[in-house]
């Protein structure tokens, strides 16, 4: 059974994100194992002259590894990612590159209408750079609107569309997933890329840091 880490993009206690990514862990329970792991508690990205990474941020590199892709689950603050989010995928590009050819699918909620639409959209950008190089799932965006309404006291959503939206996104994840794990060639090329293009901090010393 394929493994799936789920990435809660938000450190609020209450949040129909990290609802979201619950009811998916349930709902799909007979095609993936899928691990909610939480962002929250990482600090604030930091550069450093010995590019120390914290250890959560590790044992999430580490999940990440050995998983078989990875599933964002998206809030919108002013029209884009929360700072956690942002801070730990610089984390997770920071001499580390777990997401690196590392299929992905994106999911995000929010009270308005419009789903984090705006904050997808980023996120997606933000994963097609350089240092993450993620393997985003194209053309699929899941935009749950009116979160807070939308949820039964069991944690389910209560729209039979929006359930089917969602499997039907998922079920693409899962062929995802097989395809692109025939799309090795440039991977060798992103590992050698990532251990020495990028080691932004070379040129800074002592107290500039
Ligand atoms: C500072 C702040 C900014 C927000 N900006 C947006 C926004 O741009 N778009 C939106 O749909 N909701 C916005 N919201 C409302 C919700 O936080 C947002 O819908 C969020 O995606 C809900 O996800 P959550 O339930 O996982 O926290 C904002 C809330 C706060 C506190």
């Amino acid at each position: 059974m394929k493994k799936f880490v789920a990435l809660v993009g938000t450190n609020t206690s209450k949040s129909t994100n990290r609802k979201l990514l619950k009811y998916m862990k349930r709902r799909y329970a007979d095609e993936a194992d899928i691990e909610v792991v939480e962002l929250k508690g990482l600090p604030i990205f930091k550069k450093s002259t010995e590019a120390f990474v914290p250890q959560q941020a590790r044992d999430i590199a580490d999940k990440i590894d050995a998983s078989d892709g990875v599933i964002i689950g998206t809030p919108e603050y002013d029209h884009s990612i929360p700072a956690l989010l942002s801070s730990a995928l610089a984390w997770l590009s920071y001499g580390i590159h777990p997401l690196m050819d590392k299929p992905v699918m994106i999911v995000g909620t929010s009270y308005g209408t419009l789903g984090a639409s705006r904050a997808q959209a980023q996120l997606r950008q933000i994963l097609d750079s350089p240092e993450l190089k993620a393997t985003v799932l194209p053309s699929s965006e899941f935009l749950l609107g009116h979160s807070l309404q939308a949820f039964d006291d069991n944690g389910d959503l209560k729209s039979a569309t929006e359930a089917q939206k969602l499997d039907g996104l998922f079920d693409d994840f899962l062929e995802f997933v097989d395809l692109t794990s025939q799309l090795d060639n440039s991977k060798k090329l992103h590992e050698q890329e990532a251990a020495t293009a990028f080691t932004w901090d070379n040129g800074l010393t002592g107290d500039e840091q």
